[in-house]
């Protein structure tokens, strides 16, 4: 690739055994020390230059590479937008609102790290963030998040009048506001909660259709329902308010296919049965609407995107949505130990040609929601318009088109030969990147675990 670095290779190569020779010409006579110790040093500078350069030369030789996962440690419900030269990340960290911006798709883990919002304690959004999205809408910047107020822990007298255990009954949707339209250097501020008529309501996008802006989150049936989850939408009158009133709402997804049910494909008892995650998808080419969302249970293996698309004219009629029944679209790969995906979003190439898709996924599904991490796969479009999603894997795969600089070690390792691995060196020093080092990078929480049965995490699939 890199065909100019091959000739200063030889040349410095050249120099460096000439130095070598003339050094050990100089040994057999009697010179000054200071001298001999120049000597050394100007030959070990250039021996190691030229080693360095034939590293970087052999590790760029092929087509640039990234392995899955794409952050290293526990990571879930990923969220990315591209904006001018960057990536923008968020993902669940529970604790607060943390943003992650990247030059390359590929490697997060030397990426900046953002505060972006600390909630205070004691309010109704105070605990239990999660699934955050930044969305650039009108000029300014917002991030909607799920929160509650009581850590997944409603009191006993809120509790006894749920169906089953509600530990999530108070879960809520919010925004932020940037304070300018920089995603970066703003500082972001809270906005409001969105109506979700006091019911349970987590992961909340919008989606934006020429008829205006909705809300689409996953909701239960009524307040005290609890589960199974579905997907919701409400009219909105700008990004921080829903316009529709609790008549209005409607269920345009309720998890009603084998493979959407947990336990899997029964009847009865399928309480844990989730659609969420939802996350508008549009056909750059067709113009077709998508909600790609998530389906099954977050915390097994099961977990896999399901596809709805829009083929009436309002999205706030159920009848306008028509659902892929034949089964998930992306779901796990046992041949390449890849389960329990889910949770994606979608963004391009840097230079606009591919498109891409950012989830969580599981190598040990037996250790539920801890198990997740970060990774992101291209994907392409059928021929009627519909995404066409890979399966998911590990890789190597090629970068994204026009991503330039690795910013990855891990890319350097599996075509160079190197052993590192990703973000534990440098990666100034293979793709010239002048990120700074991820410090403190949050993790994220495993809380439902104590709550939730997971019996069905051996569950076997007529799939796999
Ligand atoms: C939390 O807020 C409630 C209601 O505003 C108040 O009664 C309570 O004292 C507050 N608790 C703490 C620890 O601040
Ligand atoms: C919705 O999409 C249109 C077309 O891409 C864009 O011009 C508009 O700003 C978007 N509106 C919102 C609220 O995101
Ligand atoms: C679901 O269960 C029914 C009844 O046991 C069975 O006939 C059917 O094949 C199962 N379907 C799938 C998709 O596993
Ligand atoms: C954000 O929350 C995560 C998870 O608790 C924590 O690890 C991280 O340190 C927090 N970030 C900051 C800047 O406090």
């Amino acid at each position: 690739m890199r065909h100019t670095s091959h000739g200063l290779l030889q040349v410095l190569t050249i120099f460096s055994f000439v130095l070598v020779v003339t050094f050990l010409l100089l040994y057999t006579h009697t010179v000054p020390s200071d001298v001999m110790d120049r000597y050394i040093t100007l030959t070990s500078v250039l021996l190691f230059t030229s080693l360095s350069f034939g590293q970087t030369t052999t590790s760029t030789a092929g087509p640039a590479t990234y392995t899955n996962p794409i952050l290293n440690g526990v990571g879930a419900d990923p969220w990315v937008t591209r904006h001018e030269d960057y990536y923008y990340m968020t993902y669940s960290t529970n604790d607060n609102i943390t943003v992650l911006r990247s030059s390359v798709l590929t490697d997060w883990n030397n990426a900046d790290v953002k505060l972006a919002f600390s909630p205070p304690v004691n309010t109704s959004y105070s605990y239990d963030l999660w699934a955050p999205e930044l969305h650039q809408i009108n000029g300014l910047w917002y991030v909607i998040f799920t929160a509650d107020v009581d850590a997944d822990s409603p009191s006993p007298n809120q509790d006894m009048l749920c169906d089953f255990t509600c530990p999530a009954v108070n879960h809520r949707m919010f925004v932020l506001e940037s304070s300018t339209s920089d995603p970066w250097e703003s500082d972001y501020n809270i906005k409001s909660e969105l109506d979700t008529y006091d019911q349970f309501a987590i992961d909340g996008t919008y989606f934006n259709h020429s008829t205006g802006l909705y809300h689409v989150y996953s909701c239960w049936e009524a307040q005290y329902i609890s589960w199974p989850s579905m997907l919701c939408i409400s009219k909105m009158s700008d990004p921080w308010t829903v316009s529709s009133p609790l008549s209005e709402r409607a269920v345009i997804s309720r998890p009603d296919q084998p493979w959407e049910k947990t336990p899997y494909n029964r009847t009865v008892n399928v309480r844990l049965s989730s659609n969420e995650g939802p996350e508008q998808l549009v056909n750059p080419t067709t113009g077709q609407q998508f909600i790609i969302y998530s389906a099954a249970r977050s915390d097994n293996r099961n977990y896999c995107l399901g596809q709805l698309e829009l083929v009436g004219d309002d999205p706030m009629d159920p009848s306008s949505w028509q659902k892929y029944t034949a089964g998930c679209v992306f779901y796990q790969n046992p041949d390449a130990e890849v389960y329990g995906v889910g949770h994606a979003s979608f963004t391009t190439s840097p230079d606009g040609t591919q498109d891409w898709l950012v989830y969580h996924g599981m190598h040990d599904y037996l250790t539920g929601w801890s198990a997740r991490t970060i990774r992101t796969q291209q994907f392409t479009w059928n021929s009627d318009g519909t995404p066409n999603f890979p399966r998911p894997g590990i890789g190597p795969y090629a970068v994204p088109s026009g991503q330039t600089g690795s910013g990855s070690s891990a890319t350097s390792s599996s075509t160079g030969g190197s052993s590192s691995s990703a973000g534990v060196s440098s990666s100034g020093a293979v793709g010239g990147s002048t990120s700074t080092v991820l410090q403190g990078l949050p993790t994220a929480s495993a809380s439902w675990g104590a709550w939730w049965p997971t019996y069905s995490s051996t569950w076997q699939t007529t799939w796999s």
